[in-house]
């Protein structure tokens, strides 16, 4: 009992102290957190993640997007330009030149439904509809390479073409009007405008930026049901769900010219090859697109050209086109055909295999000559 008595008093003191070690770290901990809650700042609320998607404005166009893509690529090519139209001052030409560029850029002025010329000789479209900026923008199928490799033969027509011919198989078939007298003012001043602006170029040569830019093949075919979206989403503000374009209020001129129907170009047209069109669209379509501002991916530009080449236009004949048929393009809607593959496949593609078989055909017939 004495012994019990004698522990109960040894342990008092280390138990109090115990008590007080607690107590004391009790009130160090509740500081702690006092202090943690007050002094570490409030985490921000969760807010959503915005991610960068480029918006297009009201005409389709990513204008800002289009403008940072073009800030990115420092491109130092030496692209083609055209000649300044200042040094045009004392050229004995410079009337006709002048003349040549104003129908170039405001062709149904001149040829339209009210046209100072004729009268409704073509279909209402100006021949910058798809020759950009009077036939000056880089890769706008432009002119720079005309003076320099005209006349040469064309596999079309089987014959050596002069500038003179080639301009008028765009006034019949991309104008689906009719052709012009070569010895018009009219056509003189368009071919003097074209001498012009190639005239700085050497004989033979094709510019960097001249005509298209190239464009990779799908390895699938064209899908105008695709396509057809894609239309409604970034064409049609301009070139109407009609597709039938939109005059101006004169009636003078398209502002957004047609992409089918009566008054658009005609099945024998340049634009009707699938790949034309593609390139065109990819690298200036919608308004404002350009070589290093592209605002379609390659299968957008191939898919809105199915669509397009789907609907109804003029037809041409054009039964002597290509008189040797093994030199029809890959992409020639309209056979016989020595390639082997059918009129929808030489519409639509897969392409590469077409192209594939043309070219082997072309070595066979090389090496046994
Ligand atoms: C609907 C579109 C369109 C219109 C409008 C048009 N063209 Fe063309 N033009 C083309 C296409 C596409 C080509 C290239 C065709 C090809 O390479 O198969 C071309 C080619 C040419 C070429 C040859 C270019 C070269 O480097 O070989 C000349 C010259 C030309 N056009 C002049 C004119 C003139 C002049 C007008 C107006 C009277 C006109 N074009 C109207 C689409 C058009
Ligand atoms: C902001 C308006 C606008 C939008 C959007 C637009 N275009 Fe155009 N397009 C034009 C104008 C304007 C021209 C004629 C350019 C000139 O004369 O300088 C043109 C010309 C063309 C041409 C050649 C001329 C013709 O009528 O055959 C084609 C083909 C074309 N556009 C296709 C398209 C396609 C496909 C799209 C959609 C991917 C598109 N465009 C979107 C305004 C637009």
């Amino acid at each position: 009992m004495e012994n019990q008595q004698k522990s109960d008093n040894e342990l008092a003191p280390i138990v109090s102290k115990l008590i007080n070690i607690i107590v004391i770290l009790l009130v160090f901990i509740i500081a702690l957190i006092i202090l943690l809650i007050v002094l570490v700042p409030k985490s921000t609320p969760k807010v959503e993640q915005k991610i960068e998607v480029p918006v297009p404005d009201k005409y389709g166009n990513f204008t800002e997007a289009a403008k940072q893509e073009a800030l990115k690529i420092k491109d130092t090519t030496n692209y083609w330009m055209a000649p300044d139209i200042e040094s045009l001052t004392g050229n004995n030409n410079k009337d006709l030149i002048l003349y040549g560029k104003d129908l170039i850029a405001h062709t149904s002025e001149y040829f339209g439904e009210n046209g100072k010329v004729f009268k409704s000789s073509t279909n209402g479209m100006n021949c910058q509809n798809c020759h950009l900026d009077a036939g000056t923008k880089i890769f706008g199928n432009n002119y720079s390479a005309v003076a320099s490799t005209y006349p040469k033969f064309r596999a079309r027509s089987g014959a050596i073409e002069n500038i003179y011919k080639r301009v008028n198989d765009c006034f019949e078939r991309s104008l689906n009007g009719t052709a012009l007298d070569t010895n018009s003012k009219e056509m003189q001043g368009i071919v003097s405008y074209i001498n012009w602006l190639g005239k700085d170029v050497e004989k033979g040569v094709k510019p960097i930026g001249s005509g298209f830019k190239d464009l990779a093949f799908l390895d699938r075919a064209a899908d105008p049901e695709k396509g057809k979206l894609i239309y409604t989403d970034k064409c049609q503000s301009c070139h109407q769900s009609s597709g039938l374009g939109l005059m101006n209020s004169e009636k003078t001129a398209y502002t957004y010219p047609p992409l089918w129907g009566e008054h658009s170009y005609n099945d024998g047209a340049g634009l009707f090859r699938m790949s034309n069109f593609a390139k065109y669209v990819k690298y200036n379509m919608p308004l404002g697109a350009s070589h290093n501002s592209p605002q379609l991916t390659d299968e957008e530009a191939w898919d809105v050209a199915a669509f397009a080449n789907s609907q109804t236009r003029p037809h041409k004949d054009i039964k002597k086109d290509w008189p040797k048929i093994e030199e029809k393009p890959f992409d020639h809607p309209f056979g016989p055909y020595a390639d082997g593959f059918d009129e929808k496949q030489h519409k639509f593609g897969p392409f590469k295999p077409i192209k594939d078989k043309l070219d082997a055909l072309k070595k066979a017939k090389k090496s046994k000559v």
